[in-house]
Parts: C-alpha cells; sequence; structure tokens
C-alpha cells in the first residue's frame, strides 16, 4: 500500500478520499507546524506528501523522501514553499489547489478593506474598553469607499474577482496592475490599466493578490509607500514579504498612509516589531481562505491530484514548472 503523508490536520473529506482509495495515510497527530528533523523523518518512503505552505519543499526535503516520491499536493493556491524547479528536475509532480479559495479570499479582502474604512477594530477596542458614554458628532470617522478608487495589484483569479466586486458591488473605481495587460477584463468590468507608480499614487485603497516570486518580495517598500496617498489603505491577502513589513510600520506610526490591514506577515506568524501596538491596522492570522467551503475543496482537490498521480492520471491542477 502507498504511503502518503499529510503534514497536518486538515478537513476530513481529504483524507476519507485518500483512505477510499486504499491509501496508506499518515496524518502529523500534533496540530502545530511538523517540525523540520520530524517532516524529513517521515517524508522517508512515502509516494506522495500533502505539505501545507508552512512546509519547505526543497532539495533537502525531496533527499529525505527518497526517489519513490511521485507527487507533492499544496494544500493552498500559493506555492512559494516549494522548489518547483527541482521538483520538476527530479521528476516529482507538484500540485495546488486553484479557485477552491478565490471567493473566500476575495471576501476576506472586502472584509478587511471595510474593517479598515470603517475602523471597526479600533471601535469594537473601544467600547469593550467602557470608553462609548454617548453619540459623538466626531468619533471614529472612516472612509466611504463608494466613488473611490480600489487599486488592484495582481489581476489573477482572485485579484480579478476584488476588482469585480468593488465594481459591481460597492460602486468603486478599479486600476489593475498585472505583468499581463487584460484589454477584455477592461471592457467587461471598466477596469484601467495603470504602472504601479501611477497605481500607487491614484488609489484610495490598494489591494495586492501577487504571488510571492522573487520580483515581488518588497514590491511595496519605503519608497512605494510614499507614492500613495496619505488617506490610502493597503491591504494584503497575498503573501507577506510582498510588503517590507518595518517599512510600513514606519509609515503608519508617522501616518504617511492612513492604515494597513493584513492576513499575511513577512515572518510570519512573528509580527514586525512595532506593528501590533499601532491603533491604525487590522490584523488577522493568514485565515482569507478558512471558510469551511474553501477548506475542504482544498482537502479534496490535495487530495485527489494525489490519488490520480499515483493512478497514473493526470489531474488537472498540477503546477508546470
Ligand atoms: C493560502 O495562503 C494559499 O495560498 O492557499
Ligand atoms: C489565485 O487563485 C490567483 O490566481 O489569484
Amino acid at each position: 500500500m502507498a504511503r502518503v503523508l499529510v503534514t497536518r490536520r486538515i478537513p476530513e473529506n481529504g483524507i476519507a478520499l485518500l483512505k477510499d482509495a486504499a491509501l496508506e495515510v499518515d496524518v502529523w497527530e500534533q496540530d502545530r507546524v511538523m517540525p523540520r528533523k520530524e517532516l524529513l523523518k517521515r517524508a522517508k518512503g512515502a509516494e506522495a506528501v500533502l505539505s501545507l505552505l508552512t512546509d519547505k519543499v526543497d532539495a533537502e526535503f525531496l533527499d529525505a523522501a527518497g526517489p519513490q516520491l511521485k507527487i507533492v499536493a499544496n494544500y493552498a493556491v500559493g506555492y512559494d514553499n516549494l522548489d518547483v524547479a527541482e521538483l520538476a528536475r527530479r521528476g516529482v509532480k507538484a500540485a495546488n489547489t486553484p479557485d477552491s479559495l478565490t471567493a473566500s479570499v476575495a471576501e476576506h479582502t472586502f472584509a478587511l478593506m471595510m474593517a479598515a474604512a470603517k475602523r471597526i477594530a479600533e471601535a469594537d477596542r473601544f467600547v469593550r474598553a467602557g470608553k462609548y458614554v454617548g453619540w459623538d458628532p466626531m468619533l471614529l470617522h472612516g472612509l466611504q469607499l463608494e466613488g473611490k478608487t480600489l487599486g488592484v495589484l495582481g489581476l489573477g483569479r482572485i485579484g480579478m474577482q476584488v476588482a469585480h466586486k468593488a465594481v459591481n458591488g460597492m460602486g468603486m473605481k478599479v486600476l489593475y496592475h498585472d505583468i499581463r495587460r487584460n484589454e477584455a477584463f477592461e471592457r467587461e468590468e471598466g477596469a484601467a490599466y495603470a504602472t504601479v507608480e501611477d497605481l500607487l499614487r491614484q488609489s484610495d485603497v490598494v489591494s495586492l493578490h501577487v504571488p510571492l516570486l522573487p520580483a515581488t518580495r518588497h514590491l511595496i517598500d519605503a519608497e512605494k509607500i510614499g507614492m500613495m496617498k496619505r488617506t490610502a489603505i493597503l491591504v494584503n491577502t497575498a503573501r507577506g514579504p510582498v510588503i517590507d513589513e518595518k517599512a510600513l510600520v514606519a509609515a503608519l506610526r508617522e501616518r504617511r498612509i492612513a492604515y494597513a490591514a493584513l492576513d499575511v506577515y513577512e515572518d510570519e506568524p512573528r509580527l514586525a516589531q512595532g506593528l501590533a501596538d499601532l491603533d491604525n491596522v487590522v490584523l488577522t492570522p493568514h485565515t482569507a481562505s478558512a471558510t469551511v467551503e474553501a477548506r475542504s475543496t482544498m482537502a479534496r482537490l490535495a487530495a485527489q491530484a494525489i490519488i490520480d498521480v499515483l493512478s497514473g492520471k493526470e489531474p488537472s491542477n498540477l503546477i508546470k514548472a
């Protein structure tokens, strides 16, 4: 029986699929990130690994696993934790879970955008602290989003859906930047293409939807933050290292931009020094895809990719190197 290593507890439907396919399923029993040593030990001899974005799959990992390994299925859309070139070189297939979380992450992007614009987390802390002593015409003014400009950086599936909802649901204008221009999308949604610099200068809300690549690491640094409006909100549901988090903390502290709403962090789960002390941030713990719907679809897609590859079929969600 082929053994599948699942590096942490995931929704049961994925495990059930693997078991129904008569695979031996080895699930890391502790509910925390598998320590590296344990990961390397448990990977040894596995024919498939269901990995998480917190597991680094590199040459060392592949050496430890051994030549029988056929597929690594990443329980995520982002796969910056996989050394895709090394996997390809060794003929190990890699899969991710595209589309499973587009709606959930787009919704979470709006939850964060709204929480920042309406100062929801601050307001909640204010009320709980017993500070609400009566209606006040000057209390907690935020930003109205209707008629404002949203800048979408990265027009993949998630970026497109965020743009669509912003135009159609919120009455916002949309600027976008991507390495590829999408003129059909511009016509359909009334979105306009802009350079990164113009997008940053003109947007009231900037939302990041790029994958983490060498070219997108610190895409938003002190200089780029300096181009943004002083009233702007920066939202990140993509990957933490896309922002220079230290520079962001400094900018927020000096009110060079108004607000940040973050689901991901440069060195998560650690936060840049001072970030959590700021009032003008709202923070969630990488939970943008944490809906019942998205997470069970992710479990199914990752499990099915493993089953397909081990039975000689080509899953549709293979990552191309
Ligand atoms: C989550 O961050 C993912 O990439 O799926
Ligand atoms: C993920 O689904 C993306 O392409 O943005």
